[in-house]
């Protein structure tokens, strides 16, 4: 989601204003996409490295998510849409996890629709978490060092649960990955839009799958072995 304080200095306003007029593009993108079927959706909401915006920013996104979380939970409950997050919360402000635990807890027993919200997320973080997971099961007894592939490995991610994206957006024009989930991006289509977060719609994302569906996804095979369906 990346755009907000472009859209707000365009207009001549502060970039909180951006950022909530970002919050209810999270509405609309999150509906839309459940109107898709696509059943998991994950937003890079704030990034490891975003502490160091200024305070006032910092502080004005957390008073947002927790606004966010407030305002969203019936919806949430309404379309059985199950919340995770992946990140360090625990550095989160207290208000602010107690939400997050309150709407998890009220949401863990849906599994077809899942909001994955990335905070305190970042990407080298989290490889450094899993190998210090990863290392600790190997001292404990539960895993064996020998045995280290992606696959046990990839269960000591934040995303152990969590599918890998097919499809990653990124907004505003930038064309980077900034720290985000970069293991797990390996074989996902990327696709970069010069629209602004804040202006991103039902359409925008319509146009990105599109776009997806008709790409040739061939992780690592020829062409014509996918055309035979070599699995
Ligand atoms: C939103 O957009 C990203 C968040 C941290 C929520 P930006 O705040 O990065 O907007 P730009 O890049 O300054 O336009
Ligand atoms: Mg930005």
């Amino acid at each position: 989601m990346d755009g907000n304080g472009r859209w707000a200095k365009q207009r001549g306003l502060p970039r909180l204003e951006g950022h909530r007029r970002g919050v209810e593009t999270v509405r609309t993108v999150t509906d839309a996409a459940r109107e898709m079927g696509i059943r998991y959706i994950t937003l890079y909401a704030f990034s490891v490295e975003n502490w160091r915006r200024p305070a006032e920013e910092v502080s004005g996104l957390m008073g947002l998510l927790d606004y966010f979380l407030k305002r969203e939970l019936d919806t949430l409950i309404k379309n059985k849409v199950r919340l995770h997050t992946i990140g360090r919360t625990e550095d989160l402000p207290a208000n602010v996890q107690r939400e997050l635990n309150r709407v998890k807890a009220a949401t863990a027993g849906f599994t077809e629709w899942n909001l994955v919200l990335a905070l305190n997320y970042g990407a080298r973080t989290e490889a450094a978490d899993a190998a210090r997971a990863y290392a600790t099961a190997v001292r404990d007894g539960r895993e064996k060092l020998e045995d280290c592939s992606w696959e046990r490995f990839n269960r000591y991610l934040y995303t152990a649960d969590i599918p890998e994206p097919d499809l990653l957006i990124r907004t505003s024009g930038e064309t980077r990955i900034s720290n985000f989930l970069m293991l797990q991006l390996a074989y996902a289509e990327l696709i970069f839009t010069p629209t602004l977060w804040p202006e991103f719609g039902k359409s925008d994302l319509q146009a990105a799958v599109d776009e997806y569906n008709k790409r040739e996804r061939r992780f690592g095979l020829t062409s014509e072995q996918i055309k035979a369906g070599t699995k």
